[in-house]
C-alpha cells in the first residue's frame, strides 16, 4: 500500500467521516493487530476499570486494536501483595480473566520493582532492613505464588523491573541494599522455577542513555553467562518531543539484540508537554507543584503541535517495523489520552495527548498510517 503522509491520513478521516459515515465507521474498518499480525504483538496496558469491562469506549478499541495486554498497577505488589500473609487476587483475576475471554497474550508487570512496593516487603516490625535470608524468603514466596498461580496463563513477566540508573550503575533500591545485585539472577531463577514455559523479561526506562544501554547489555550477559534465563529486554518508551532521538533509541535496540534476547517496546507513550526536571525518564518519585505555564494545552492540541507528535509517533513505528526481525511486542502504556499516567506525572492536573487514541477515543492519524503505510 502506497505510504500514508500525515496530510493525506487526516484528509482521508475526514473524507471517510464526511462521507456519510458514522463517526464509528472507519474505527470498526480497521484493526492494528490485523495490520502488525506477521510483524509483532501489539499490546496496551489497561488499568482495572477496563479489565472489568466498566469502561465500554476504550474495551471496544482493546478488543478491535491489539491482541496482548499488560496490567498497568494491579499486580504491583502494593496491590496483589499488600501485606506478608494476605494476597488480593481480585483486580489480577479479573485481568487474567479479560486477556483469556478476548484471545490476548497476557503479560504480567512487576515481580520485583522497588516502586509501589508493599510497605513491609523488606523490613521487619521496627522498621529495619530484614535479613538477606528474610529477604530472599520474601521473593521466593512473592514470585512463586504470584506466577505459580497464573502458570501457563500469563505468558510473560516483567521479573524485575528498573534496577539500573542512567549511568548504568546500579539503583541503590532496598533490594540492592539487602542483596547486592544478586537480587536480580535471584528473581529470574524464581520466576523460571515457578513458571518454566513463561518468558522473563527485564524492563527499564530511558533505555536509550548509553550508561543505560551498556548497564543493561552487561546485565543480560552476566545472566547469560550464568545459564539464567531471560527472554527480551522491554524498552519502556516514555518518550518526549525532544527525547531520545529515533538514532539513540535504534542503537540501543540494536544493542540489546546483539546478546540474543528479543526487544521490546513495553511502555510506549510521547507527552507533548514541557518537562519541569531536564529528561526525568520515568522515574515515578519526580514531582513538581503545578504551574499554569506547564499546562500549555488544557483545552486542546494546536495543529503544529499534533503534526509533530504525530510524525514523530510515526518514525518511531517505522523504526520498529525496520527491526521487526528482533521486536516481539509492542505495547502502548494506556488505551486513550485520557487514560495517562502522563496526565498526572511529573506534575499532577495537566492535559497530555501521549497515546494512539484521543479522548474522545477516536483513533489518531498514526494509526492510519501504521495500518496503511
Ligand atoms: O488506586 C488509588 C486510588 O485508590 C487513590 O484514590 C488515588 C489517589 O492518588 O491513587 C490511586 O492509585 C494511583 C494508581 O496509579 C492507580 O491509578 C497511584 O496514586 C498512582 O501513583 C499510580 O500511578 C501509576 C504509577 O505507575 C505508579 O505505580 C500509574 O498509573 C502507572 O501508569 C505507572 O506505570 C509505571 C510502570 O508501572 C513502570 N514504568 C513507569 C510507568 C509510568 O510511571
Amino acid at each position: 500500500m502506497k505510504k500514508l503522509s500525515y496530510t493525506l491520513a487526516v484528509g482521508w478521516m475526514a473524507a471517510l467521516l464526511c462521507t456519510g459515515c458514522t463517526r464509528q465507521q472507519p474505527v470498526q474498518e480497521i484493526s492494528l493487530k490485523e495490520a502488525l499480525a506477521d510483524k509483532f504483538l501489539i499490546g496496551v496496558a489497561i488499568n482495572s476499570t477496563q479489565a472489568a469491562g466498566r469502561d465500554t469506549a476504550a474495551t471496544r478499541i482493546i478488543r478491535q486494536h491489539f491482541n496482548s495486554i499488560v496490567a498497568e498497577n494491579c499486580m504491583k505488589s502494593e496491590v496483589i501483595h499488600p501485606e506478608e500473609d494476605r494476597y488480593d487476587f481480585t483486580l489480577s483475576d479479573q485481568f487474567v480473566e479479560f486477556g483469556e475471554a478476548n484471545d490476548m497474550y497476557i503479560i504480567g508487570h512487576t515481580l520485583i520493582w522497588h516502586s509501589q512496593l508493599s510497605p513491609w516487603f523488606c523490613v521487619d516490625e521496627a522498621g529495619k532492613n530484614v535479613s538477606p535470608e528474610v529477604l530472599t524468603e520474601r521473593m521466593r514466596d512473592h514470585i512463586h505464588t504470584i506466577v505459580g498461580r497464573y502458570k501457563g496463563r500469563i505468558k510473560g513477566w516483567d521479573v524485575v523491573n528498573e534496577a539500573i540508573e542512567d549511568d548504568g550503575s546500579y539503583r541503590k533500591s532496598k533490594f540492592y541494599e539487602i542483596l547486592g545485585e544478586e537480587f536480580i539472577p535471584m528473581a529470574f531463577r524464581l520466576a523460571q522455577e515457578a513458571d518454566p514455559d513463561a518468558e522473563l523479561y527485564y524492563n527499564d526506562f530511558s533505555m536509550a542513555h548509553p550508561g543505560k544501554r551498556e548497564g543493561v547489555v552487561r546485565l543480560v550477559k552476566q545472566l547469560q553467562e550464568r545459564g539464567i534465563r531471560i527472554d527480551a529486554v522491554g524498552m519502556q518508551g516514555h518518550m518526549q518531543l525532544d527525547f531520545p532521538t529515533v538514532e539513540a533509541f535504534e542503537e540501543s535496540m540494536l544493542a540489546f539484540a546483539a546478546t540474543g534476547v528479543k526487544v521490546m517496546i513495553t511502555e510506549l507513550d510521547m507527552t507533548v508537554l514541557p518537562s519541569p526536571g531536564q529528561h526525568v525518564g520515568a522515574n515515578v518519585e519526580a514531582r513538581f507543584g503545578y504551574e499554569k505555564a506547564m499546562n500549555p494545552y488544557p483545552e486542546e492540541l494546536p495543529e503544529d503541535v499534533s503534526g509533530l507528535w504525530n510524525d514523530r509517533m510515526d518514525d518511531f513505528f517505522k523504526l520498529f517495523l525496520k527491526h521487526r526481525a528482533i521486536v516481539s511486542r509492542v505495547t502502548l502504556w494506556g488505551v486513550a489520552d485520557s487514560d495517562s499516567w502522563r496526565n498526572d506525572w511529573p506534575m499532577e492536573g495537566r492535559t497530555d495527548y501521549p497515546l494512539l487514541f484521543d479522548r474522545n477515543h477516536q483513533p489518531k492519524p498514526v494509526v492510519y498510517q501504521v495500518i496503511y503505510d
